[in-house]
Order: structure tokens, then sequence, then C-alpha cells
């Protein structure tokens, strides 16, 4: 009664043909079906850290100085929904079945959907999917991330040692910066991947998002003003950039995947799809690794495919999701992207974008 082992799928090519795909998905979904003996815990929790409330200081704040960065993220659907998602049909039949009467109230949408903020006693939401959702709640960080040491210095004046200082700071306080890829990227699979057991097969919402981190950033999400050469270029991210994000995007998605199957309790729509989703993300991270050949990954997959993809293995799969994720830092510190040009063919380019890129206003 053991779940497939997928090591009998790394081995095979990445390109199978699509009959053998569905033959494969076909017998591994009956034998999860089998494996998966619903004994019923407790229900999966929701994983989301959302932003706390009494630190979040709001998009307005941050369009003080980031006004294009702002402007952009206005016309993202992460904000845009803020507007238009409790009118959809298709999310009053979720909050039905969830008893969730007001979507902006409720936990259980605005984990994912808004950006909530204390105002006074209460917590107000006052934006759809917004920058303290992806770059941590501000307040802390806020006033230590643009101060070059004290008012009147700019930027290339700042010394090194006041620089280094201001990180410490910045990260300390828990600003996720560009710099940490691996952080910042590890937001969106939170909730891509929709890691909500009960949400998925009692409310039917969409069981995760087709998600790719290249494609789905470098579109309407893109916003990489400050690093063009006069600050007003929506630049897109470099092609030594976009390398690594491909193959952080890959781990990351396994790394929560199996984060979801440890925390499923029911054999339904969940457990399956995440299990499948997981099963299929070691063989992409084994073709990406065929061609990359580093130790790192070649770890993520070992790890990932010990782990028994059934339910009620919650400690196991998340041990190794922890391994898969710890294995993706090491990846990351070793590479630059430079070296990984053997991957440009497979890097989703300019046609897959989501969305188009906005321009500066200024
Ligand atoms: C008073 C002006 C000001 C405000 C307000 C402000 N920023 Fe910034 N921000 C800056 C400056 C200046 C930089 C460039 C810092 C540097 O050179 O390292 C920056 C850089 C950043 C970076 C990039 C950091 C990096 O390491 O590349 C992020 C992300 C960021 N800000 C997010 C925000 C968010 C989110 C808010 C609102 C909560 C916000 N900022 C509010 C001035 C501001
Ligand atoms: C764990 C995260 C998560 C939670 C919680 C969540 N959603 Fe979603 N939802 C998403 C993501 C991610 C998408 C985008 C799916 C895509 O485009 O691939 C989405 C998309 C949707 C859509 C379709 C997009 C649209 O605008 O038409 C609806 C409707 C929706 N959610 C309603 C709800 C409702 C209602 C709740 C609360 C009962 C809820 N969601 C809770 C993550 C979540
Ligand atoms: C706090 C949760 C959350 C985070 C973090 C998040 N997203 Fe989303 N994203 C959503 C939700 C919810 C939607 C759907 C909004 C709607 O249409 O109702 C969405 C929609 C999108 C869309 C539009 C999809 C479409 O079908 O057009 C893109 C692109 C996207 N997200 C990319 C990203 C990227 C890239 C990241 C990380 C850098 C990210 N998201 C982080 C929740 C999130
Ligand atoms: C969906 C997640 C997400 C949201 C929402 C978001 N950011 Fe970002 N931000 C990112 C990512 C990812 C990068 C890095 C892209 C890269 O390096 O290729 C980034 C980079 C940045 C940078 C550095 C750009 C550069 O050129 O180096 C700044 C500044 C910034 N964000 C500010 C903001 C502000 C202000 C908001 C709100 C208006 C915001 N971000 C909303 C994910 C997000």
């Amino acid at each position: 009664m053991d779940a497939p082992r997928h090591g009998s799928v790394t081995n095979k090519e990445f390109k199978l043909n699509r009959n053998d795909e569905e033959d494969f998905w076909m017998n591994a979904i009956k034998s999860l079906r089998n494996a998966l003996c619903g004994g019923l815990l407790v229900m999966a929790q929701p994983l989301l850290a959302s932003p706390d409330p009494a630190k979040v200081a709001g998009p307005d704040e941050c369009g003080e100085c980031h006004k294009n960065e702002v402007a952009v993220w206005r016309e993202t659907q992460h904000q845009k929904a803020f507007y238009e998602l409790s009118r959809k049909e298709e999310a009053q039949e979720i909050a039905e079945r969830m008893g969730v009467k007001r979507l902006k109230k409720d936990a259980v949408c605005t984990d994912c959907h808004f950006t909530l903020k204390q105002e006074g006693g209460d917590h107000e939401a006052i934006a759809g999917v917004s920058c303290e959702s992806c770059h941590s709640p501000a307040k802390e960080w806020l006033n230590v991330h643009n101060d070059y040491g004290g008012k009147d210095v700019k930027k290339a004046d700042e010394t090194k040692a006041h620089r280094q200082e201001r990180l410490a700071k910045m990260d300390a306080a828990g600003m996720i910066r560009p710099d940490d890829l691996y952080a910042l990227a590890a937001n969106c699979y939170q909730c891509h991947l929709v890691i909500n057991e009960e949400l998925v097969n009692k409310g039917e919402h969409k069981a995760g998002s087709d998600f790719e981190l290249v494609s789905w950033s470098q579109g309407e999400n893109r916003h990489n003003f400050y690093r063009s050469e006069d600050g007003k270029q929506n630049v897109e991210s470099s092609s030594e950039r976009r390398r690594l994000m491909f193959v952080t995007g890959i781990a990351l998605d396994l790394e929560y995947s199996l984060r979801a199957v440890a925390g499923a309790t029911a054999k339904a729509k969940f457990a399956v799809t995440n299990a499948k989703r997981a099963a299929t993300n070691i063989k992409k991270l084994a073709a990406v690794n065929k061609m990359v050949n580093s130790p790192e990954l070649a770890e993520a997959i070992r790890i990932a495919e010990a782990a028994d993809l059934k339910l009620n293995n919650g400690e196991a799969l998340n041990a190794a999701a922890d391994g898969v994720g710890e294995q993706t830092r090491a990846f990351l510190a070793a590479h630059d992207g430079a070296d990984l040009a053997m991957l440009d063919k497979y890097v989703p380019g300019v046609d897959k974008y989501k969305g188009e890129p906005g321009v500066a206003q200024q």
C-alpha cells in the first residue's frame, strides 16, 4: 500500500511522449488513491505567514518614494482583485461553501487575497496582494532601508560600513530584499499553490496555479526601476538572474508541494493534485540537473525521492521539504547564473510572460 516511489520516474527522459506521460499519471494517481488511506488527523493549516497587520505600513506610504512601482502594481491582478474579487460569482460560490460572509474580513480569504492593516483595534483590508505581501511588513524597516547615513547623505556618499550596517538592520527587521531570491520567491509559492485543504476540497477553490517564476514575475508584476540606469525603465531581470529564477522556481514548487502533501488529511483533490505536482517537480528538477550537474540539486532530488507521497506521512514530508529548501539556498550561494547558460533554451521567453510590464509615470 505504499505510494509510488518516483525514483522510477526520474530515470526517464524529461520529454516523455504524450501517451507515456498520460499512462504514467493514470498509474501514479491510481496507486496514490489507494495509498492515501484517509486517517483523519487535524485539518491541514494554511502555511502562509501573512504580514502582521500591526506592522503593515501600506502601499500609500511606499508610494511617497516608489511612485513608479506603485503605479505599476495598481494595474496588476494582485491589486485589481481588491476591487473585483467580491463581485465575482465564482468568489461568492466559494465563500458560500466555506461559510464565509465577508471576503475582506475572513482570514480564509484575506490570507492570500488581501493585505490587512491594523486600524485602531480593527484589522482593515487596505489592498490586494501588495508590496508588503512580498517584501514583508515594513514598519520596522521602513525608515532604515532608505537612510544612507543621515538626512542629507546621498546614495553615492554612503560609506561602505554604513551600507553594511544598514543591510544588516534591514535583514534583522525582516525585510525581504531582492538579494534573497529564495525568500522573495518563496512568497509566491506560499500563495499560489493554494495550500489550504478545506478551501480546495470543500470550497472547490482552484487547487494551485499553473505557476512558473520567470514568466509570472517578468510580465505585469515586474517593477525593476531602481536597477535601470536612469531609474525610469522597467527593465527585465538579467539573463543570469532569470536562469537562477527558473531553477529556484522549480525547487520551490517542489518544496511547497511536499509541504502541501505533508499537511493533507483526506484522499481527495487537494492531496492528489499536490502529490502529482510534487512528482512532476521532481522530474523537472532532475531534467534540469542533467544539464546543470549541481551536487545541491542532486541532493534535493534524492531527499524528495526518499519521502513517500502518501497521507499520514507529514513528519517525513516536511523534513524533506526543509531539506529541499536548504539545498536550494545552497545552490543559489554556489551559482551566479553566468554559469548556467545551458538553461537558456528552457527558460521561458518574453512570449510567455504573464501580462504586460508597466511603464514609468515620472
Ligand atoms: C522615503 C522614501 C522611501 C519610502 C517611503 C520607501 N522606500 Fe523603499 N527604497 C527607497 C530607497 C531610496 C531605496 C534604495 C535603497 C538603496 O539604495 O539600497 C529603496 C529600496 C527599496 C527596495 C529594494 C531594496 C534592495 O535591496 O534592492 C525595496 C524592496 C523597497 N524599497 C520596498 C519598499 C516598500 C515595500 C515600501 C513601503 C512599505 C518602501 N520601500 C518605502 C526609498 C523609500
Ligand atoms: C492559500 C491561498 C488562497 C486562499 C486562502 C484563497 N485564495 Fe483564491 N486564489 C488564490 C490564488 C493564488 C489565485 C490565483 C489563481 C490563478 O490565477 O492561477 C486565486 C484565485 C481565486 C479566484 C479566481 C480568480 C478571479 O479573480 O476570478 C477566485 C474567485 C478566488 N480565488 C476566490 C477565493 C475566495 C472566495 C477565498 C476565500 C473563501 C479564497 N479565494 C481564498 C489563492 C488563495
Ligand atoms: C499573498 C499571496 C500572494 C503572493 C505572495 C503572490 N501572489 Fe500572485 N496572486 C495571488 C492571488 C490571490 C492572485 C489572483 C488575484 C485574482 O485575480 O483574484 C494572484 C495572481 C497573480 C498573477 C496573475 C495571474 C493571471 O492569471 O493573470 C500573477 C502573474 C502572479 N500572481 C504572480 C506572482 C508572483 C511572480 C509572485 C511572487 C513574486 C506572486 N504572485 C506572489 C496571490 C499571491
Ligand atoms: C508579488 C510580489 C511582489 C509585490 C507585490 C511587490 N514586489 Fe517588489 N519585488 C518583487 C520581486 C520578485 C523583486 C525582484 C525582481 C528581480 O530581482 O528580478 C522585487 C523588487 C523590488 C525592488 C527592487 C527593484 C530593482 O530594480 O532592483 C523594489 C524597489 C521593490 N520591489 C519595491 C516594491 C514596492 C514599492 C511594491 C509595492 C508597490 C512592491 N515592490 C510590490 C516582488 C514583489
